[in-house]
């Protein structure tokens, strides 16, 4: 995705497996920032330069780096250890898709369980500041799409049609994901089961079982848990809930 694409628009950025989940958790634990960035290495050097107070956390190749103190598992990001604390995280495809986007006028960040918060308030921002486009990008794994997050963003795409009493046009492509999230889910009473299933099948999905972390499959299906929206601060480069900027 070039870059300039997303300019001026609102940009919902989608790794369902799992940075945009981890993201949300983390903040909703009460991680006072996430900032996000592209290298080990500036990571590393950030850290230095708070003296240690910030927690390293992030993944490559899907675990733990060298001298982090978390790698990239929802669970990790338990009240206990997260709150009040600010963490430079770095992942292979999710802060990746982030830097990407800072051209756009707002960049958020959207998973299963804030699919309905971030589409209100995406909604909300396009109508108040007259924002014509709200993209979803989806991070994808190592430059392929996947299901899951194809059907990360369908979910977004189909609370926000819901929540908008404007009109809305969606391209093609925003027609199918939404179109594919409500044939998997398909009015389900227990749509996270339904959405396991799909991760199951998925390629970030076949990943993590592969790796032994297939429980976080069932963190990251939690539709709709959680009301905070992370937003990214485009002055200091860091993820906070929306509510708080
Ligand atoms: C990523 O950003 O590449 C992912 O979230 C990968 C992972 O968590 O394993």
């Amino acid at each position: 995705m070039p870059r300039e694409s997303v300019a001026g628009g609102i940009a919902i950025i989608v790794d369902v497996l799992r940075a945009s989940t981890t993201i949300v958790t983390a903040l909703e634990a009460g991680a006072a920032f996430v900032k996000p960035v592209v290298e080990v290495e500036e990571a590393h050097r950030l850290r230095s330069s708070s003296n240690g107070a910030w927690l390293l956390g992030g993944e490559r190749g899907g675990v733990l780096i060298p001298g982090f103190d978390l790698g990239n598992s929802p669970a990790e990001y338990c009240r206990s250890v997260v709150n009040g604390r600010g963490i430079i995280m770095t992942t292979t495809n999710g802060t990746l898709a982030i830097e990407r986007c800072v051209a756009a006028e707002i960049v958020l960040v959207g998973s299963f369980l804030n699919r309905s918060a971030v589409a209100k308030e995406a909604v909300l921002l396009a109508s108040n500041r007259g924002v014509n486009a709200i993209h979803l990008v989806c991070a994808g794994t190592n430059g392929h799409e996947t299901e899951e997050d194809f059907l990360g963003a369908g979910s977004i795409i189909h609370a926000g049609v819901l929540e908008s009493n404007r009109n809305h046009l969606l391209d093609s492509k925003s027609e199918k994901a939404s179109a594919e999230f409500r044939r998997v889910v398909n009015g389900s009473s227990d749509a996270q089961s339904q959405l396991l299933e799909s991760f199951h099948q998925s390629l970030g999905g076949r990943n993590l079982i592969d790796l032994g972390m297939e429980s976080d499959l069932i963190l990251a299906a939690a539709m709709d848990q959680f009301r905070l929206v992370p937003c990214l601060c485009l002055k200091t480069g860091r993820l906070v809930s929306f509510d708080a900027l």
